[in-house]
């Protein structure tokens, strides 16, 4: 057997401890070969595809450790709508399924977050591929898996962040904003936000109110607190309802820059200094953390394992303390947002933080 495994999308920490999980298991626990495509579906689409062979990888423990993705990977590629550099798009659909037949290629394992395996099932249902499917993301936004590869990681970055933001704050007397990554959930804010201690967790499943929120921070200093914490999802809109944008590549929008609206409004109207902190790409790079090694580890094998008993289509999951399988097509349904009456916001606004209230107008994607 000769397996193929590709990247895709965002990268985040783990990634090279998912391929060294499924190098030990195809190889010393099947004798196959390994290929890793270079670039997501970008090295399929070329003539010759761009491939290199990860069997010696076997014996190379620090890709445990090691943060980014031997392989590359890019978040802008849609082969269904590929950039083209005069600025147009076309279907370069047909070269990435001509790739993997080319490459004499069995199965493929494709590490990706939402976006990413919606493309891979749709060209796998087109040319015959034979594809498993492992969850990563720091946004932690996969429907069917509790966690993703990368969320903790990124989740640990952004309480250390505010574990150093907070001895500052005490000495200065202000209050701190971190804004953290998360597109359109708020999962990495929430869980920061409850392990750091933020006195206000803002995230797009909410909805807050600027007059609240200053109320909230008043009475922090009324009760005798020199300062306060504020942790921000990056997709949170302003008052007016609008998103804070980079700008937009013709795929997608990138946010960032809310905080900075936020401080100066929350700065005017409390009265206190207000800084702000955005954390961005440091979320993904560096060291996975241990969990991360252990659901990248788990999802590895499960993933080979799957295409031993000739399961494909399928997603690996991690769901109540076990790795699962679940089919493609239950993961590709958008992203999974925060439940707003679940377990994490309950604990958040048990410890007195402020989060706003569900938006009166329902959202469709999913949250479970
Ligand atoms: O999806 C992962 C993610 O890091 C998001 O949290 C963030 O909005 C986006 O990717 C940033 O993308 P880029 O690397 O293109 O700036």
């Amino acid at each position: 057997m000769r397996i193929g495994i590709l990247t895709s999308g965002g990268d985040c920490a783990g990634l090279n401890a998912v391929i060294l999980a499924v190098v030990r298991r195809a190889v010393l626990g099947y004798g196959w070969d390994i290929v890793g495509i270079r670039q997501g579906t970008h090295g399929l689409m070329q003539d010759p595809p761009q491939a290199i062979d990860l069997n010696d990888q076997v014996n190379n423990d620090g890709m445990l450790r090691l943060g980014g993705t031997i392989l590359g990977t890019i978040n802008k590629g849609d082969p269904f709508h590929y950039p083209m550099p005069d600025g147009t798009f076309a279907d370069h659909s047909q070269e990435v399924i001509d790739g993997y037949h080319k490459l004499g290629l069995d199965a493929l394992i494709g590490i990706g977050g939402d976006g990413s395996m919606a493309i891979l099932h749709r060209l796998a249902q087109m040319g015959g591929i034979n594809l498993v499917g492992i969850p990563k993301t720091i946004d932690n936004d996969l429907a069917q898996t509790e966690y993703s590869v990368g969320f903790t990681t990124a989740v640990n970055v952004a309480v250390e962040a505010l574990d150093r933001l907070q001895p500052t704050a005490a000495s200065h007397d202000r209050i701190m904003i971190l804004e953290v990554m998360g597109r359109d959930a708020g999962h990495i804010a929430l869980f920061a936000g409850v392990a750091g201690g933020a006195d206000a967790i803002l995230i797009p499943e909410m909805d807050y109110d600027l007059d609240a929120l200053t109320e909230h921070c008043l009475n922090i200093r009324k009760r005798g607190r020199n300062h306060a914490l504020v942790i921000v999802a990056e997709a949170i809109k302003r008052d007016d309802g609008a998103a804070v944008t980079q700008g937009d590549d013709g795929q997608k929008v990138r946010y960032g820059g809310i905080g900075h609206w936020l401080a100066d409004e929350l700065g005017a109207r409390t009265g206190w200094e207000t800084r702000v902190t955005v954390l961005g790409h440091v979320q993904r790079g560096g060291t996975p953390s241990p969990r991360d090694r252990v659901i990248a580890s788990a999802f590895g094998v499960h993933a080979v394992d799957l295409i031993a008993q000739q399961k494909f289509d399928r997603v690996v999951a991690w769901s109540k303390r076990k790795v699962v399988d679940v089919a493609m097509e239950d993961v590709i349904v958008g992203p999974r947002l925060v439940d707003t009456a679940g377990t994490m916001v309950s604990t958040a606004k048990g410890l007195g933080a402020y989060l706003g209230h569900p938006p009166t107008v329902v959202r469709t994607a999913k949250t479970v």
